[in-house]
């Protein structure tokens, strides 16, 4: 009877497992360097089973491959854009040249490849890439582009981590997603009751009986987690966004936003043959956070859809982990220390800039929804919001008047956060980061970074929230850093004008005295611009038909024939 009862449970038991869970968690493919060859494309996948969703991924049909870079290296990253359609692919948390960036101004049109070539500047960590085409981001995101990157270093090599790929140093990307009635993807939708890992529903992943290393990934478009495990088995985050901390943090829950990365250690050991989730505890979550119960802080708000959303204010499962036997040369031990790392310090900074997030109209329903403007204004391409000299260190006081909160993101640094409303950060949140999650409700993050080694007087850097449907709607802003020297030199300001500037279809070059030379004009890389590549210098006035190229930064340079002048100055071209 007792055997019975218990052959019965246990039936039930693998019916129930055989329910939920019943993916193998795909790890990306690997893409090592100097060169990478990446190539955006339409494709399906089955999440339904006889159901094929049109995705977008990179080298396949949906995500991309890992890229691993190492520190010091000189990289080149081969794009090739097959999708049908404009996008962009931006390296998030990469120390780059703007021009190397991948923002909404560097547009790769189809059929083109862009090839950005930069030094690896970064520290070890978890990076990503994905694309960032103005108002597109969140549909191509959605769609499946988004990748890992992951930088090595020499400091990194030298500790006792896991990191073998795969195998004990598993990368996992988050997302929720909504699908429609025929098994698509919704974008901006708040019906996202999907979990995907990796891009897989219901997935598990088996993992040795050791010290594993779990570098996560929110890379959902709105949706903030509460991660931790089953049982509260406690973990150890060493590593945020943009590098490894001073030591490990034991924890057993921990907050991740849009854009956030985290790496974790988690003890295995003497845990074979049994298997534990990581959960999101998405029940802890405190209003006003999209995941939350109710993602405003005002209990009459909410976004439409949000409420019938199982996932909102419960815990959930995300991942199932296996646990198998160790492998040959396991990590078993939790290091004590890890890295150096020196945050700027208050004093240090040349000056404050204040940011403040509100709705574009205030009411209990916008202040939830959006759309939100960032002191007042909505992103346009045409307006730098700052002008940033080159090495200021600076202070960025952000203050959220909305009743959600917003998961803040800049391009070209790490910063430190300095406080979040008047209390210095805690651990877990001490180290260099690229995102910050700012409180609702008047709501207050500080947090320092230095602006150094790359200035352009053309090509601006992005700071957004990467809430993608705030940020497609508005709720970014744009600044240029200046006064360093670029790879083209700016030279005398008076050899010619030319207007206007940004122009979308004609460009009129005005020279200022009797010169005889060549007039370039070239991409923002440098490249000459087919079918108007040199131009000789006749008269005074000189006028291009730019109609039939793609909107971004370019450049003229002009060269004397006697080579007394040579000049670069940059403008865009701008299209709706
Ligand atoms: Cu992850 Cu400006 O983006
Ligand atoms: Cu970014
Ligand atoms: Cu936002």
């Amino acid at each position: 009877m007792a055997t019975l009862r218990i052959s019965v449970l246990f039936t039930f038991l693998l019916f129930i497992g055989s329910l939920i869970a019943q993916n193998p968690l795909p790890i990306p493919s690997l893409l090592t360097g100097p060169e990478y060859d990446l190539i955006l494309q339409k494709g399906t996948k089955e999440f339904f089973s006889g159901i094929p969703t049109t995705t977008m991924g990179v080298n396949g049909d949906i995500l991309g491959p890992t890229l691993v870079l190492n520190a010091g290296e000189t990289v080149k990253l081969n794009v090739q854009n097959n999708l049908g359609e404009p996008s962009t692919i931006h390296w998030h948390g990469l120390h780059v040249h703007p021009a190397n960036d991948g923002g909404p101004h560097t547009v790769i049109e189809n059929g083109t490849t862009w090839s950005p070539q930069f030094e690896v500047l970064d520290k070890a960590g978890t990076y990503w890439y994905h694309p960032h085409l103005h108002m597109k981001t969140a549909e191509h995101v959605t769609k499946g582009i988004a990748g890992f990157i992951i930088v090595r270093d020499d400091e990194e090599s030298k500790l006792l981590l896991p990191r073998t790929y795969g195998l004990d140093d598993i990368p996992l990307v988050i997302q929720s997603r909504a699908f429609d009635t025929n098994k698509q993807f919704l974008t901006l939708s708040a019906l996202d009751n999907t979990i995907l890992v990796n891009c897989t529903i219901d997935p598990y992943v088996e993992v040795p009986a050791q010290v594993v290393r779990l570098r996560l990934l929110n890379g959902s478009t709105e949706r903030v987690y509460r991660f931790g495990f089953e049982g509260d088995h406690s973990f150890h985050l060493i590593g945020t966004d943009g590098g490894l901390l001073p030591s490990p943090v034991t924890m057993t829950r921990l907050n991740l936003s849009p854009g956030e990365r985290i790496e974790i250690l988690v003890d295995l050991m003497g845990m074979e043959n049994s298997s534990i989730f990581l959960k999101s505890f998405a029940s802890e979550l405190s209003n006003g956070t999209y995941g939350a119960d109710n993602p405003s802080i005002m209990p009459m708000g909410s976004i439409q859809g949000y409420a019938s959303n199982p996932l909102n204010g419960q815990d959930f499962e995300v991942l199932r982990l296996d646990i198998i036997q160790q492998t040959n040369f396991p990590v078993l031990q939790i290091p004590t220390t890890l890295v150096n790392d020196q945050p700027f310090v208050a004093s240090q900074a040349n000056m404050t800039r204040s940011l403040t997030f509100q709705a574009a109209q205030m009411n209990m329903n916008t202040m939830v929804n959006g759309p939100f403007v960032i002191n007042g204004s909505s992103f346009n391409l045409q307006t730098i919001n700052y002008q940033i000299p080159i090495n200021n260190i600076e202070i960025w006081e952000l203050t959220n008047m909305t009743a959600i909160a917003h998961p803040f993101h800049i391009h070209d640094v790490q910063f430190y956060i300095l406080d979040i409303n008047g209390n210095p950060p805690p651990a877990h949140l001490s180290g260099r980061k690229d995102v910050v999650l700012v409180p609702p409700g008047n709501g207050t993050v500080r947090f320092i970074a230095q602006f150094s080694d790359f200035s352009d007087p053309v090509i601006p850097y992005m700071y957004h929230c990467h809430m993608l449907s705030h940020e497609d709607a508005g709720m970014m802003g744009q600044f240029l850093v200046t006064g360093g020297t670029t790879s083209i030199q700016p030279g005398d300001e008076h050899t010619f004008q030319f207007f206007p500037n940004p122009t979308n279809d004609y460009l009129t070059v005005v020279l200022n005295s009797d010169i005889q030379g060549h007039i370039l004009l070239t991409d923002h890389l440098g490249r000459s611009v087919k079918g108007l590549s040199v131009k000789h210098i006749q008269g005074n006035t000189l006028l291009y038909d730019l109609r039939h190229l793609p909107t971004g930064a370019y450049w003229i340079q002009m060269a004397s024939d006697n080579g007394s002048v040579t000049t670069a100055k940059g403008f865009q071209i701008v299209r709706d």
